[in-house]
Parts: structure tokens; sequence; C-alpha cells
């Protein structure tokens, strides 16, 4: 399709989970699906753009039509973005990316003690490739000019999901965060979902609830809206 809302646009994507390995056989992982990742693709292909989908562990198959880049570790996963987003219009970071791993890697597989004494496993932070992403923007680095983020959020006695959310929209400096209620068994690796977008631009927020493919119809439209119409040269 060529006349969509994203007809000449190039959209990059990121969808699942990163592993960080522990071991030559272990790996710290998350319940990401990949589902949503996909489903915004999949919408931003149908409207016409040019997708990149970088893709992690998902337990479902990469969108038919991408450039399909699969990446393992957040470091991986942080290479790729900074390989494919300079150039293009929108970034979307709908992947699952660990925020802690593995402060070391052992070369040979962990093995029981002897003595019965339980391994410790000490934790390091991860990049944030989001943040970083804006962030090289505003050093004048060739970023998309439209980044997407996604919270996962609990909410607390202290505040709500959306309370939150918007506090991570400001404190990542993204254009848009889209925000879900996580917890119980709720959303991963489900096929149904509700969300919440905030904008950074101070538009008010929009709902979108239903399946994974429908919410993702409604992001790319969010997306639409934000990136405006192509000018003409
Ligand atoms: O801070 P939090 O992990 O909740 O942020 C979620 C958003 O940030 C998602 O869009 C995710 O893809 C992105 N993220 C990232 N790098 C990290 C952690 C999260 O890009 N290390």
């Amino acid at each position: 399709q060529q006349n969509g809302a994203l007809a000449g646009r190039a959209v990059v994507v990121t969808a699942g989970g990163t592993r960080e390995a522990l071991d030559p056989v272990r790996y710290l992982g998350n319940r990401s699906s990949g589902k949503q990742g996909v489903a915004v693709a999949e919408a931003a292909l149908a409207a016409g753009a040019r997708v990149t989908f970088i893709g992690g562990a998902m337990s479902v198959e990469p969108p038919a039509g991408a450039e399909v880049v699969r990446v393992e570790s957040t470091q991986e996963l942080h290479e790729a973005v900074m390989a494919h987003a300079p150039g293009a219009d929108a970034l979307v970071m709908a992947a699952a990316v660990a925020d802690f791993r593995p402060a070391e890697y052992a070369d040979s597989k962990i093995k029981k003690s002897e003595d019965g004494s339980n391994p410790v496993i000490r934790l390091e932070r991860t990049p944030d490739i989001l943040a970083e992403a804006v962030q090289a923007r505003a050093a004048g680095q060739p970023m998309p000019g439209t980044i997407i983020g996604f919270g996962a959020e609990t909410g607390d006695a202290t505040a709500s999901v959306l309370e939150f959310g918007a506090a991570k929209l400001a404190r990542k400096g993204c254009e848009m965060l889209v925000v879900n209620q996580v917890g119980r068994d709720k959303v991963f690796g489900q096929d149904t979902t509700e969300v919440t977008m905030l904008f950074a631009d101070g538009r008010e927020p929009v709902a979108a609830a239903g399946d994974k493919s429908e919410v993702g119809v409604a992001i790319v439209t969010e997306l639409a809206g934000l990136l405006g119409p192509l000018g003409r040269l």
C-alpha cells in the first residue's frame, strides 16, 4: 500500500525480550512474547512504512515484509538500534529490555560447589537504549524525530499507573509513551491488552484496548499523527 498514512516513512520497531547470559547455557530473561511489537510493525507495514524489525526472544514470528534483525542480549539490541535508527523517521521501543544483567560472565558452566554453598549472582545496570537514543539526538546525532517508549507499570499506594507513566515519559525524554498496567497474569503473553498513550507535547492521552493487533493499529495512528504529512519536494 503506497498511499497509507506512513507511506514514504522508515520506522524501526524493537520487540521481544532480552536474554543476559550467565554462562554458556544459562541466561536471565523475561516473559515478553513480542506480540505487541510485532503488531505495531505489521500495522506500520500496512500503513505503507518501510519497517526494520529488531527482535529479541519471542514466542511469535517476526512480521513478514519487514527487514528483520535478530538479537539476544541488551548489548546486541543496543548495537542494532544504534546501527538502524539513524536516518529512520521513528523508533518504537516495544522490546522488554533487561534493566539488570549479570556483572560477570562465566566462560564455563557454573557448577554445584563441593561444600554445598550457593553461588551469588551480582547484577549491574544495562544501558537505557531509549534514553540514549533521545540523548544522542539532543547531541545532534541523526536519530529519529519521533521516539516512542513503552512502560509496564503497576502503580502503588503513592501513585497511579498513569502518574508513573507520566514521570517515565518525562524521564526518558521521548515523544510518546505507551503505558500498560501489568501484574498478576496481565498483558505478558496474552492476546489482548489495554494501554494509554501519553504525549510529551501536551496533547490529551489516548486510550486503546482490545487485541494486540488492534492496539498496534491505534499506536500507528498516533505515530502517523506525530509525524504529520510527508512534505513534498
Ligand atoms: O525504565 P523501563 O524499563 O520501564 O522503560 C521501558 C521502556 O524503555 C521501553 O520502551 C523499553 O524498550 C526501554 N528500555 C530501554 N533500555 C533499557 C530498559 C528499557 O530502551 N535498558
